[in-house]
């Protein structure tokens, strides 16, 4: 079987200001030395990118975009293009997260488009896909985890797939405190991996990371990281506090 080695990110969304995203990442890099047991990532405000990049430079905490234009560059008042994520020097970028999907209306398309243009400057990709509540209740969940999985992958080269990471982010537990028990998550993530195989064969879907997001708390990661294809989490608001965070990185193991 291969070995995933586990992976714990942190996306802040729209919080922290300067001084505290640099005091966390000052604690999450004392608290991980130079384990190499686990990937940690942060993803900060694009504001503070250039910030938390210094402040991560050599240690083993990588960083990334919460989100990137499906666009090279121009007229797009607002954005931020892959290319500049890079220049910052990010290597990784969050795309199609619930938040983008949900509050402002992107489109699996859309997401299908980002993944192509964030590959294509050299970036690695954390695809967030998951269903609504109304989704879970109406028997959709497989039907809309396939639709967004294959069309965010739809543009995706075999090539590519290690700079493909999946995170499995049922809307009802993002920032509800409700989170999947691990059975739900571990069905969904089941799921997921098969149609990477169909996808792309068993050989690549078994090195892919699927993450699982959704009120990951310290007291919960354990029993979630002790299923076979949960590789890791995506955490929101427990990554804004090193007290809740620096557990979080280490899967509730201390
Ligand atoms: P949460 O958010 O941990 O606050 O539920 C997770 C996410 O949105 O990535």
């Amino acid at each position: 079987m291969t070995h995933r080695k586990p992976f714990v990110a942190g996306n802040w969304k729209m919080n922290l200001d300067r001084r505290s995203a640099v005091d966390l990442v000052a604690r999450m890099r004392e608290h991980l030395g130079s384990r190499t047991d686990v990937d940690v990532a942060v993803f900060p405000p694009a504001v503070y990118l250039d910030e938390v990049g210094r402040a991560v430079a050599g240690s083993p905490i990588r960083f990334g975009g919460q989100n990137c234009c499906d666009e090279e560059a121009g007229a797009f008042t607002g954005e931020i293009s892959a290319a500049m994520l890079s220049d910052v020097g990010c290597p990784l970028v969050l795309l199609g997260h619930s938040e983008r999907r949900h509050v402002y209306g992107e489109t699996d398309e859309l997401v299908q488009r980002k993944v192509g243009v964030a590959l294509g400057h050299g970036l690695e990709v954390v695809l967030c896909v998951g269903e609504t509540i109304e989704e879970r209740e109406g028997g959709k969940t497989e039907e809309v985890c396939r639709r967004q999985l294959t069309a965010g992958l739809s543009g995706v080269a075999e090539g590519d797939m290690p700079r493909i990471t999946i995170a499995y982010e049922p809307v009802w537990a993002i920032g509800t405190g409700h989170t999947a028990t691990p059975a739900q998550a571990g069905e969904a993530h089941g799921y997921l991996r098969g149609l990477a195989s169909g996808l792309y064969g068993e050989g690549v879907a078994s090195g892919v990371r699927i993450l699982y997001g959704g009120s990951v708390k310290p007291d919960n990661v354990a029993e979630l990281m002790a299923v076979p294809d949960i590789d890791g989490a995506l955490v929101g608001g427990a990554s804004l506090k090193a007290e809740l965070f620096l557990p979080i990185m280490d899967l509730g193991k201390h």
